[in-house]
């Protein structure tokens, strides 16, 4: 008999998690005025609302947090570090930061100006948020195939190179650098292929463009291209970063990914310049230029995890519990972005909900019900995360309405995965009486999603 699929890893310690009744999430859900990030976490039994921050670190990342030095300058822990970065991405020049996005801010400070283009594959939230802050254009040049969910393409979250050229052309003054999301977070958690990532490089260089990679998930997406890329099958995930990150002058990252660990971020580049030019904005933003915004200890532990990261059997690990609870929707006939991304489900919210107009955001009220049903916390990245046109103040109804359902690292079973589906299964089954979402009963001008206010219509 053929030996089943089992995790990489055996556990060590436990987190309590409690359950709830149906009315009870009903007033706590209406005292969060129907936003699921307003809701106590204890409030929640199975939390899918991100990936970020809240993996288990294992006892090798431990162990480092007790060796962390913590001194304001030349700490030992940054240079731990900035040696891992280099021999995972070849980048001599780092800066640690609090997050991602203020890595974003941070670098984007130094280089995007009122009236800038920057084009890539679809922006994340906060960094379309840091480009529209400073009055320039987050421009998505993502494949037309990431909008067509039941499409089975391995490669869903390239860049459109013929979008790119055209951007290119007609912007190119104004362009201070592309930025390609690995993997394509907005898109499903799609990854982007080398052979893309290479053309990518190939047109900047034409057009004198620098690229950067937002790598919140670089080695999900290096997993996707050892596994689904001809001609990599036989290289290691750390060969493939090494290569993928070739094709780039720098990165942002928001180490609370792929990066395994609660809190962290850095900037890496191989240029000085862009080093010196973000220098400059780091200090008064986050700190020194050896932790900026980072304990020590965390410093330690976050090489420690991208190191452990960048090894198959993790990732593996990790991707396979994605696809096990993908398989049980199959099963159930509940439709998703296809094929299965790397950090968790996107269920096709329009499909699901295709009674509820967009208008009324079918994908919150699809979170609402599951959170209501089973007390599983999922996000919406959708019609309400795509915020207004900067310019006209209308809704962005052009992407996917999604009800993001993220797999944390290392943190549930596979028994969990099983509620998740039947929890889903159920609110499938009555999709059908659902024929109304939500009002805005309150939102801010910016990244109204964390703190919007609704009331569900009926
Ligand atoms: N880039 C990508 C692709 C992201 O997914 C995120 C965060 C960021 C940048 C910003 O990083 O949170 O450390 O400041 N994504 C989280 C999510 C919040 O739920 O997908 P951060």
């Amino acid at each position: 008999m053929e030996l089943p699929f089992a995790e990489s890893w055996k556990i060590k310690m436990v987190e309590p998690i409690r359950k709830s009744t149906r009315e009870e999430r009903e007033k706590w859900l209406k005292e969060a005025d129907y936003n699921v990030f307003m809701l106590k976490s204890d409030y929640v039994y199975i939390d899918c609302l991100t990936d970020s921050g809240t993996g288990a670190m294992s006892d090798r990342q431990w162990a480092a947090m007790m060796t962390g030095d913590e001194s304001y300058a030349g700490a030992r822990s940054f240079y731990e570090l900035k040696d891992t970065i280099k021999k995972i991405t070849g980048f001599d020049y780092v800066l640690p930061t609090h997050q991602g996005r203020a890595a974003e801010n941070v670098l984007f400070s130094h280089l995007v100006k009122e009236g800038d283009y920057v084009p890539g594959n679809s922006h994340f939230d906060t960094t379309k948020g840091h480009i529209e802050s400073r009055k320039a254009f987050a421009v998505d040049c993502t494949v037309d195939e990431a909008k067509n969910t039941q499409l089975e393409v391995p490669f869903k979250g390239n860049v459109d190179l013929k979008k790119l050229e055209a951007e290119l052309e007609r912007h190119c003054d104004k362009i201070p650098f592309i930025i390609i999301t690995i993997t394509n977070n907005t898109a499903g958690g799609q990854p982007v292929s080398m052979e893309n990532l290479r053309g990518v490089r190939e047109l900047a260089d034409k057009y004198g463009k620098r690229v950067f990679f937002d790598s919140a998930r670089f080695a999900e997406n290096a997993y996707f291209i050892k596994t689904r890329e001809p001609g990599y099958e036989h290289k290691t995930i750390k060969e493939i970063c090494r290569e993928m990150f070739s094709y780039a002058d720098g990165m942002t990252m928001s180490s609370k990914k792929d990066g395994l660990v609660n809190m962290g971020g850095f900037i890496a580049t191989k240029w000085e310049d862009i080093y010196e030019g973000a220098k400059f904005f780091l200090i008064p933003f986050e700190g020194f230029l050896t932790y900026g915004g980072m304990n020590g200890r965390d410093m330690a532990a976050l090489a420690v995890g991208l190191d452990e990261n960048t090894e198959f059997d993790m990732l593996q690990t990790r991707i396979k519990q994605v696809e096990y609870l993908a398989k049980k929707l199959d099963e159930y006939g509940i439709p998703y972005q296809r094929p299965v991304g790397g950090h968790a489900i996107f269920i096709d919210a329009d499909k699901v909900l295709n009674q509820v107009p967009k208008e009324e955001f079918p994908g919150v009220r699809l979170g609402i019900e599951l959170y209501l049903e089973a007390g599983v916390r999922g996000c919406e990245i959708g019609y309400l995360l795509a915020d207004r046109d900067p310019v006209t103040r209308e809704n962005r109804f052009d992407g996917n309405d999604f009800l993001r359902l993220c797999i944390c690292r290392r943190t549930y079973t596979d028994n969990h995965m099983n509620v998740i589906a039947a929890a889903l299964k159920n609110v499938y089954d009555r999709r059908h009486e659902i024929k109304h979402g939500v009002k805005i009963k309150w939102e801010a001008e910016l990244m109204r999603h964390f703190t919007v206010k609704l009331e569900v219509l009926d």
